[in-house]
């Protein structure tokens, strides 16, 4: 399974082992990660799942859509060259290890 670890404001850190093919909003929830809302259930129409992928990560990462390119224009917490809306990354053996910053 491939591994995740968040990293919060405050330097936090919480990792777990991912089921393939859950999205890492899920998986945020499903580890208690505050900050990481996920309001609409992962239907891309809240941007309540903003994460910053640490740079290491981001070309391990799938390319954004229009869709997401745009709601994180209306995210609450600077966007930056790592934000992405984590419902939008599904765990994959391509991203085992992945680091994500959890916006304040
Ligand atoms: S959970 Fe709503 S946009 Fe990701």
């Amino acid at each position: 399974m491939p591994q995740v670890h968040w990293i919060m404001s405050n330097g936090d850190r919480v990792s777990d082992d991912v089921n393939d093919g859950t999205n890492l909003m899920d998986a945020a929830q499903m580890n208690g990660i505050p900050g990481v809302a996920g309001e609409c259930g992962g239907c891309l129409s809240c941007a309540t799942c903003h994460v910053y992928v640490d740079e290491a990560w981001l070309a391990a990462c799938p390319p954004m859509d229009e869709v997401e390119n745009a709601m994180l224009d209306i995210v609450i917490a600077p966007r930056q060259s790592g934000s992405r809306l984590s419902c939008q990354l599904v765990a994959s053996a391509a991203l085992d290890g992945i680091v994500l910053h959890v916006p304040d």
